[in-house]
């Protein structure tokens, strides 16, 4: 029996998309250092958002693979899968930053909607007579539900709401997931989860984007009067999530995972900013002076909060980290890799600084 289970785990040819971005990153260093019996395919487009920087100490581990490619290529994705036979995919490949998608909705459509299914029929085209020790392992978010009001919680069974054009396209390849799942037996698990934040996120979304600009003495935009409201979790407990759901998650099952850890902007700000002077040797107060209240973001969603208590009583997953020694993780890793972040901010990030906060 013993025997029969590794052959079966060192048969794993896992595929996961996305992996050179910010969580992949972290989910594709976590199965490389803890399966040495699986092989990882790392496919990655390497759009600005993909960085090979993230994951230079894993890059020569004899289980790991990094293939370059388009998830929306089918004619490449139909070929890879047929060579390479992936038991498992890992989908986290996406277009991410809201505002961006406010500014090129089609461009997540496409990435996002065509993307995920373009892979779907891949799997589906491999493994339809064969399902058995198969999964495909659908990573998506909490912003699918829409907005909450001051209370509640988005909970597995809360309805569908998108609002904006990420939210939607990601609530669309949800549900593309699921009809493979219901039309073709094609065994799925989905999550849910909330704001992430960590070491080796694109300094384009909140706090990143803060970090930096505080380092830079530069003006901090919070949206409309900074009331909005978001549930943030340490990167690293995602992976943590996402390893337990793979692998223990019951398939056609969706789980929301999120920190129990709700934040006003505003205030989550100005911790950030009173941890930073602390960190960089400056005035307490110094940093907050740079707040900077700019014009909303259209269609703003006022607050998002996860109930995580199935994941947490299910699959025994909790967060390992509190807010604070994660934020200041955090901090100390983009001020001890400012290199990676003056690669980052270099080249295109500035022509997306400039048109997004009209400089
Ligand atoms: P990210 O933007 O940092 O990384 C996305 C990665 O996908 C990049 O490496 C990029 O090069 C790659 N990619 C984009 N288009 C591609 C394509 N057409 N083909 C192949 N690769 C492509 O995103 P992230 O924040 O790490 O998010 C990863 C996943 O997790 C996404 O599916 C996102 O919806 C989901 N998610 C993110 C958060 C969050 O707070 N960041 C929260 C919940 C869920
Ligand atoms: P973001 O990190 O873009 O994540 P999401 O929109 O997916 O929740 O934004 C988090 C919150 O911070 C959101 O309410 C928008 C707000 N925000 C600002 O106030 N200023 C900014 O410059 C950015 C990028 C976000």
């Amino acid at each position: 029996m013993t025997h029969i289970l590794n052959k079966q785990v060192s048969q794993k040819k896992i595929l996961i998309t996305g992996g050179a971005g910010f969580i992949g990153s972290h989910v594709v260093r976590k199965f490389v250092t803890t399966y040495p019996a699986y092989k990882i395919y790392n496919l990655d487009a390497l759009t600005y958002a993909g960085n090979l920087e993230n994951l230079r100490d894993i890059e020569n581990q004899d289980n790991y693979t990094f293939i370059k490619g388009d998830i929306t290529d089918d004619t490449f994705i139909m070929n890879l899968f047929e060579t390479e036979k992936f038991t498992d995919v890992i989908h986290l490949a996406a277009e991410s930053h809201v505002d961006r998608s406010i500014a090129d909705p089609l461009a997540f459509a496409k990435t996002n909607i065509l993307g995920t299914m373009v892979l779907l029929q891949a799997f589906k085209k491999l493994w339809q007579d064969d399902w058995k020790n198969k999964r495909f392992y659908h990573v998506s978010t909490d912003e699918v539900y829409g907005t909450l009001g001051e209370s509640g919680l988005f909970t597995e069974t809360t309805a569908y709401d998108p609002n904006s054009p990420y939210a939607a396209s990601k609530a669309s390849s949800d549900h593309f997931v699921r009809a493979y799942g219901e039309t073709y037996g094609l065994p799925y698990v989905i999550s849910n989860c909330s704001n992430n934040y960590g070491p080796n996120q694109f300094p384009e979304k909140l706090i990143p984007l803060f970090i930096n600009n505080i380092i830079e003495k530069k003006p901090l935009p919070v949206y409309g009067d900074g009331n909005y409201t978001r549930d943030w979790l340490y990167v690293l407990d995602h992976a943590i999530a996402i390893d337990k759901v793979f692998h223990t998650g019951v398939n056609t099952e969706t789980y929301n995972i999120g920190g129990f850890n709700e934040w006003k902007n505003i205030d989550l700000v100005k911790v950030l900013c009173d941890q930073m002077d602390e960190k960089l040797s400056r005035t307490k107060g110094e940093s907050q002076k740079l707040i900077t209240y700019v014009k909303d973001r259209p269609g703003h969603d006022l607050r998002y909060a996860i109930d995580a208590n199935k994941i947490k009583n299910k699959l025994s997953w909790e967060p390992s980290v509190t807010f604070e020694e994660g934020l200041s993780q955090t901090i100390d890793w983009y001020l001890n890799n400012s290199i990676w972040l003056k690669h980052v901010t270099s080249g295109a990030y500035k022509t997306y600084y400039d048109k997004q906060y009209n400089k």
